[in-house]
């Protein structure tokens, strides 16, 4: 099962992936967790070490991997290739952590204005199709708010896109515009997450919204004030403490996935 999960930035997407990637690893499941967010700190919420964490190099930032796969011999300036090798990459630099789960950070290009990244990209495209297409372990994806990764082909691969949401107008615009992109892309199972609610009076706000959208509220997380101490600590909020109510429904989550995992694949 593929599952991406995206949002506007601080809404809440790393928490869920990172969290959720743990919850499979802990139920027994091979899971590979892919960072595609321009923070890159899906390693911290999943709870892997700092010492480790500060030895990641992004994909995006290998330069010598990058020119040997998307260089064109004899090719000149603005030459490369499109459609790089990438098959062994994730095998040969995912990193592992806690509950046996495996991450591979694919970074983000930072400023797309500062000249022409043609290279990171076609890279970090050809990856992402792999990861989504080719590989049989359960992949979870950060993603990058506009999903500028994603073309059509590999959105294919996605089995379930979570669309992040705070209770926030500029969040629920940004949402909607993901589930347009989303459902251009061919993307079926789009699921609205609710995040950092405080009041049930947001949810009636967003589900009000929701049906102009023609996709239903499928969850919400409440705003727990444990995560900001797991964050004070530095230590990933499932190890923090497991049980808190945002954890709890993040879980819940997790097991309505399970079950439709089941409805998808083992009809
Ligand atoms: N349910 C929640 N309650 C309280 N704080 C939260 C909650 N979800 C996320 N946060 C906090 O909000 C910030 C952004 O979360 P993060 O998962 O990094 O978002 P994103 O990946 O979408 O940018 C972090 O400081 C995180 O700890
Ligand atoms: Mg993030």
């Amino acid at each position: 099962m593929k599952i991406a999960v995206s949002g506007k930035g601080g809404v809440g997407k790393t928490l869920v992936a990172g969290t959720l990637a743990r919850l499979f690893a802990q139920e027994g499941f091979k899971v590979l967790a892919i960072d595609n967010d321009s923070a890159m700190n899906l390693s911290y919420t999943l709870g892997i070490s700092k010492e480790t964490r500060d030895k990641i190099i992004p994909i995006s930032k290998m330069k010598e991997l990058i020119k040997e796969r998307v260089t064109i011999e004899g090719g000149g300036p603005g030459i490369y290739n499109i459609n790089p090798k990438v098959a062994d990459i994730p095998d040969q630099y995912k990193i592992t952590g806690p509950d046996g789960i495996e991450l591979l950070v694919l970074g983000s290009i930072e400023d797309p204005l500062t000249g022409c990244l043609c290279p990171e990209n076609a890279l970090i495209k050809s990856l992402l199709h792999n990861l989504l297409i080719k590989r049989d372990e359960i992949v979870i994806v950060d993603f990058e708010a506009g999903l500028e990764h994603l073309g059509r082909g590999t959105a294919k691969g996605i089995d379930l896109m979570l669309v992040i949401t705070e209770p926030t107008q500029k969040s629920l615009e940004l949402s909607s515009k993901i589930i347009e992109l989303s459902k251009k892309l061919g993307i079926i199972n789009i699921y609205l997450i609710a995040n950092k609610i405080i009041d049930d009076n947001q949810i009636t706000v967003i589900n009000q919204k929701m049906t102009d959208w023609e996709i239903p509220l499928y969850h919400k997380i409440p705003y727990d004030k444990e995560i900001g101490k797991a964050d004070l600590e530095g230590i990933s909020p499932i190890d923090f403490n497991p049980n808190s109510k945002s954890l709890n429904a993040i879980r819940t989550l997790f097991y309505n996935l399970s079950k439709l995992k089941k409805e998808i694949f083992d009809l």
